[in-house]
């Protein structure tokens, strides 16, 4: 695996202030929260890393990657494309099985088709409703939609960059889907406001009208808090599975 940093350069909030925050730099394998109100430009700082901004953007902050500017064939080319997005809406516009359409994602990136029955099983591991790879993508739920995506990212796209914006009721154990992705070995930007997954970050930007304001790094305090409420979610995805069941909750 290839080492690789990704640099985030400061630029303005909406009227114009610098970035409090100048520069933030981060390494293969760790979880980055982005935090704040809505419209205080958390889309957007999002937005500037997909799109690699260099000071082409309303923030004009800039994008490093490996402390340089990322060159045109790193932005075009889809097989080299360093950046997958997982998002809140997820559409699969073709009509095909799951089990097809895995494989030929897989052919397309130079991979082993077979890799498709390694992506399904670990979807499933994220979704509490199992995926079929005779499924059609079109009947898939949002939560299995997801599961399959963060799945795919995580076995056959080798982008090392993912960048999540609120998947709040994703239907998918987001913390496992998380703790995946970063321990391939990728970068994973999320934006959310779910204490569980904002502490599971190291660090986490507070955004403010426009700008990064602040950078928080998760203190001991807040991971020993983090740990409790891991197990408060594993025993309500229990109940919750004891209810589907038809079962008395004992
Ligand atoms: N640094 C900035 N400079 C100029 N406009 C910005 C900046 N950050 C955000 N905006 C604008 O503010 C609005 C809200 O931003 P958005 O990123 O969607 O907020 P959030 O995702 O936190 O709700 C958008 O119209 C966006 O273009
Ligand atoms: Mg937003």
């Amino acid at each position: 695996m290839l080492p690789l940093t990704l640099t985030i350069q400061g630029g303005v909030d909406k009227d114009g202030t610098p970035d409090a925050v100048n520069e933030i730099e981060i390494a293969r394998g760790e979880i980055i929260g982005i935090v704040g109100p809505t419209g205080s430009g958390k889309s957007t700082l999002i937005a500037d890393i997909e799109q690699f901004a260099y000071a082409d953007t309303p923030s004009g902050r800039r994008i490093l990657i490996n402390g340089l500017v990322p060159d045109q064939e790193l932005r075009s080319d889809p097989r080299k494309k360093l950046v997958a997005q997982l998002s809140q809406n997820m559409h699969f516009l073709a009509d095909m099985q799951v089990g097809e359409f895995l494989r030929m994602h897989a052919k397309s990136r130079g991979k082993d088709p077979g890799l498709a029955e390694k992506v399904i099983e670990l979807a499933n591991t994220l979704t509490g409703e199992p995926i079929d790879p005779h499924h059609q993508l079109t009947i898939l739920s949002g939560g299995q939609s997801r599961a399959l995506m963060a799945a795919d990212i995580a076995v056959i796209s080798d982008s090392p960059i993912v960048l999540i914006d609120e998947i709040e009721n994703a239907g998918i154990k987001k913390q496992e889907a998380l703790r995946l992705l970063s321990g391939e070995g990728k970068i994973v930007v999320v934006v959310t406001h779910d204490p569980m997954l904002a502490l599971m970050a190291s660090r986490r930007v507070v955004m403010k009208n426009g700008g990064m304001t602040r950078i928080l790094s998760t203190s001991e305090e807040e991971h020993r808090i983090f740990k409790d409420i891991e197990r408060v979610d594993g025993w309500l995805t229990s109940l919750r599975e004891t209810i589907r069941q038809g079962e008395v909750v004992a």
